[in-house]
């Protein structure tokens, strides 16, 4: 049986709060993040890799196996959606919060309110649910422009502190999810490779527990 466990992360706010729970586990970088230009990075443990790739990236290559877990949160996973991948256990970093936002003097739409965002799916079903019609602006970052320069009348994105929609005369009007990072695991993974994926889940799941006493 395969005993070697890929995992999926993305740089930035994730990798760094996972590298504490990985050390946990027993799991440590070998290489320098900060100076290597490599995509797959080798760990004190022979039998464990560390791939990092984009955060929309990583739920694509737990569902298809290239990693068998993962890092991922749960705004990227609400939009991709995925049948392979089983969402065992909240880690509970990169907390924020998926919301509605527009200028501070109120959402003007002429005709049908215009929505940019990178969460299209998740907006489309958030307002299907309210029987509200849309139209979707697909962008892949920095949101907070699009109503500024009259790309769209609001945005749907990720608020933390809300310093951004501030420093952009912006401000929040409906609170669509609660977001957190989750360990994202390969269905298959789960079964072929039981006790070493299990394994890995209870020890993270140890981790967390830990770092909350
Ligand atoms: P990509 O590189 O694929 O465009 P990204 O730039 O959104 O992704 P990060 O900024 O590293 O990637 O965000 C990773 C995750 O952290 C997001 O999916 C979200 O769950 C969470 N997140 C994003 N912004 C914040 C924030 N300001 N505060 C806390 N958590 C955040
Ligand atoms: C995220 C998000 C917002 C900002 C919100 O951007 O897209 O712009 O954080 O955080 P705040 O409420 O604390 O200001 P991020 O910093 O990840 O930049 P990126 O999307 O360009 O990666």
């Amino acid at each position: 049986m395969d005993k070697k466990l890929t995992i999926a992360l993305s740089k930035g706010r994730i990798l760094k709060e996972t590298l504490p729970l990985l050390a946990y586990a027993g799991i440590e970088l070998r290489d320098d993040l900060a100076t290597s230009r490599k995509l797959i990075f080798d760990t004190n443990r022979d039998d464990v890799k560390l791939l990092i790739i984009r955060a929309s990236d990583v739920p694509v290559y737990v569902d298809y196996g290239a990693a068998d877990v993962g890092v991922s949160g749960k705004d990227v996973l609400m939009e991709y959606g995925g049948e392979g991948i089983y969402e065992p256990l909240d880690l509970e970093i990169a907390k924020c919060r998926l919301m509605l936002a527009g200028p501070v003097d109120g959402i003007h739409a002429q005709g049908r309110l215009r929505i940019a965002t990178k969460y299209v799916k998740t907006a489309k079903r958030y307002f299907a649910a309210k029987s509200e019609q849309v139209e979707m602006i697909k962008l892949y970052g920095s949101m907070e422009l699009a109503p500024l320069v009259g790309l769209a009348d609001a945005i749907v994105d990720v608020v933390d502190t809300g310093n951004t929609l501030v420093a952009n005369d912006l401000k929040p009007y409906e609170h669509i999810a609660d977001i957190s990072s989750r360990l994202i695991v390969n269905k298959a993974s789960m079964k072929m490779k039981h006790a070493v994926v299990k394994g890995f889940v209870d020890k993270i799941e140890e981790a967390v527990a830990q770092r909350k006493k």
